[in-house]
């Protein structure tokens, strides 16, 4: 992918609807038979931890193929202290644009943004594959677990200032953004205003939940 190919920017509210589009499109069928990621994106942005000024578009002809949306969440220490962080979800790039350097491009130019605004540490849970060549480890390497000392093998942490997290142990708070996709009949509801589509098992759902349903136990 050629820098002069592409513009990223900031997203619109004449955006909402297309990039609404671009997340059904690259996630469905991805980690479930259809998808929610459309609805979380729609919900997102009236929720309090959205970060508007790191909902980035990647644009080519006119069209936006890619795209990322961040929210605050936190890291609580031992002796209670909080540290706001950062997580990004959905990151999404057109199926036809996919494996092109387009979500590194967009990836890299929202960690300088984030620089820029103060940040200096991301923690997502996500597919290790796409990554770790991003500069994100496993969170057992930073000491960083869920309530309860667990250390999902999906939960990936990038020090975007180095040596930040400094060892000791955090817990991870995850905004409750997401949440609200919990509500499946809110998310079919809002799908049926999109093309219809239909709704598969596919191979990624079989990794999608043996990422998802294991932890680093040593
Ligand atoms: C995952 C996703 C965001 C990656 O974006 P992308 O533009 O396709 O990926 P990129 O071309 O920027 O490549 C990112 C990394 O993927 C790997 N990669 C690239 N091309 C690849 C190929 N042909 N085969 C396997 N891996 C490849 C590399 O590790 C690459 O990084 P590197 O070049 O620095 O080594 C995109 O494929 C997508 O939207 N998928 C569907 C939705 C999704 O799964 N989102 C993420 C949820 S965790």
């Amino acid at each position: 992918m050629n820098k002069n190919d592409y513009i990223i920017r900031l997203e619109t509210e004449n955006d909402y609807r297309e990039v609404e589009n671009l997340t059904r499109e690259a996630f469905w069928n991805q980690s479930v038979p259809g998808c929610y990621e459309h609805y979380f994106v729609h919900t997102m942005r009236r929720h309090p931890d959205f970060i508007q000024k790191l909902a980035l578009v990647l644009e080519k002809d006119g069209k936006i193929i890619a795209n990322v949306m961040y929210t605050k969440s936190t890291l609580v220490d031992e002796h209670g202290k909080e540290k706001p962080i950062i997580s990004f979800g959905p990151l999404c790039v057109h199926p036809n644009h996919q494996r092109k350097g387009c979500g590194k491009a967009l990836l890299e130019y929202s960690f300088d943004r984030a620089v820029e605004m103060g940040y200096d540490a991301i923690v997502i849970f996500g597919n290790p594959d796409n990554y770790v060549s991003r500069g994100f480890k496993s969170c057992k390497k930073y000491n960083v677990c869920l309530e309860g000392d667990v250390f999902p093998t999906a939960l990936l942490v990038k020090e975007l200032r180095a040596g930040v997290l400094d060892g000791r142990k955090w817990v991870y708070y995850p905004s409750s953004a997401e949440s609200l996709c919990d509500d499946a009949e809110a998310v079919e509801k809002f799908d049926v205003l999109f093309p219809p589509k239909e709704k598969a098992w596919q191979p990624s759902q079989e990794e999608f939940y043996i990422h998802s349903h294991s932890a680093i136990s040593w």
